[in-house]
């Protein structure tokens, strides 16, 4: 069985080619490298011992993706290709809607075309923006804070009207939570373009010395602590997730979202404590002002992915430091240590 990889360079996508690969699938990557490096399909060539095809096409470029069809047999499509910077999002939507939807809107009708009906969909736990009450579960209505959420949300609407009409297609809409650690042979992992948004990149970047202090946004939330609380996931659960849903969409018709988070929040506390137990490296840190658009607590009722997908999360935030530390460590400059 022959899986196209949209987005397969970038973070979530290169584990889920190893995760792929090691279950004994076929891949084709397509990728712009627009927010990645080619040095990475060599990594997970390294770990894998295993060959594939590899496009360097933009999803808006309609005759290279029908030209990756046409030389690929393809079954199923993992798309992950987007671009996902909460605030670029906010200074530039135009590029964002373009490069999200009609990106999306290209692969469909090409999927279309050459009969392939099955695809596995990179949502986010952000369409669910500010809720009422935590855990968060599939059926609430979602509300997105962002034009890059919007894009999830309205992606979704899109894949599930293509699935209302015509029978045949099969789309899960996974939602992840928050996604952090790498592959523990530490040759592949998250490796952000400058300075890191996301919590965990920007802890290890402090532990290995390239920034000087974290900021804690915000230390008075209604939280034990006062601060946010998220659902972290480690990357290679949130990669087995898919081969989950390449079953589900295999056995099943219609559109469905799931959520892909272990179901417990931990604070941003919880995680530099968890981080200096795992490393043995202090984390300078300093209370700052809460940051826009930031929420108190997310986390997942992830009870639906196990019911119906038969999947759950098996690794600890313990593991998820552990692994992230060791990828830093042993690539202090990301994919650019080697060149
Ligand atoms: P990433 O930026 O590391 O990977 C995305 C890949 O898509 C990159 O390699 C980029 O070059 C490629 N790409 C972007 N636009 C493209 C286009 N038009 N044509 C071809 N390739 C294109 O991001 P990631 O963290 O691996 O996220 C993967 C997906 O999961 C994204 O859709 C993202 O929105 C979603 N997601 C990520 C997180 C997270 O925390 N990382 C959380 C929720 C959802
Ligand atoms: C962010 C995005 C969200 C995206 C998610 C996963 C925003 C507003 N939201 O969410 O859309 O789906 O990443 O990619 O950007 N924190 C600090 N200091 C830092 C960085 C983060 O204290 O330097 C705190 C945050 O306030 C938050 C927690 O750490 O409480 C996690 O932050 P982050 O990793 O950015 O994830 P999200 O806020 O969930």
């Amino acid at each position: 069985m022959t899986i196209l990889v949209t987005g397969g360079a970038g973070y979530i996508g290169s584990h889920t080619c190893v995760a792929l690969l090691e279950a004994g699938y076929e891949i084709a990557i397509l990728d712009s490298f627009q927010n990645s490096k080619p040095e990475l399909l060599k990594r997970i060539k390294e770990i894998t011992g295993k060959d594939f095809k590899a496009y360097d096409v933009d999803l808006l470029d309609s005759d290279g993706v029908e030209r990756v069809f046409s030389e690929c047999s393809i079954d199923a499509v993992i798309h992950f290709a987007g671009l996902k910077a909460v605030g670029e999002s906010v200074a530039n939507p135009l590029h964002y809607y373009h490069n999200n939807i009609v990106g999306t809107l290209v692969l469909c009708q090409t999927m279309q075309k050459y009969g392939v009906n099955r695809l596995v969909f990179s949502s986010s736990a952000t369409v669910y923006g500010v809720q009422e009450t935590v855990p968060l579960t599939e059926d609430l209505p979602l509300c997105p804070a962002s034009p890059y959420g919007r894009t999830k949300m309205m992606i979704e609407q899109i894949l599930t009207d293509i699935c209302s009409s015509d029978s045949n297609w099969s789309v899960a809409l996974l939602r992840y939570f928050n996604p952090v650690g790498a592959h523990p042979s530490g040759l592949i992992g998250e490796d952000p373009t400058g300075v890191p948004n996301n919590l965990l990149p920007f802890v290890t970047q402090v532990a290995v010395g390239k920034l000087n202090q974290l900021s804690v946004y915000g230390n008075d939330y209604e939280t034990p602590d006062g601060t946010g609380i998220r659902d972290y996931i480690h990357i290679m659960d949130l990669a087995n997730g898919h081969l989950k849903a390449l079953n589900w969409v295999t056995l099943n018709t219609g559109a469905d979202a799931f959520n892909l988070g272990s179901g417990t929040g931990h604070s941003v506390m919880q995680v530099i404590k968890t981080f200096e137990e795992a490393t043995g490296v202090k984390i300078s840190y300093q209370a700052a002002a809460r940051r826009p658009g930031d929420i108190a607590i997310s986390y997942a009722d992830p009870t639906k992915a196990k019911r119906l997908l038969g999947w759950q999360t098996e690794r600890s935030l313990l593991e998820m430091c552990v692994d992230a530390w060791r990828w830093q460590r042993n690539n202090p400059n990301g994919y650019q240590s080697e060149s």
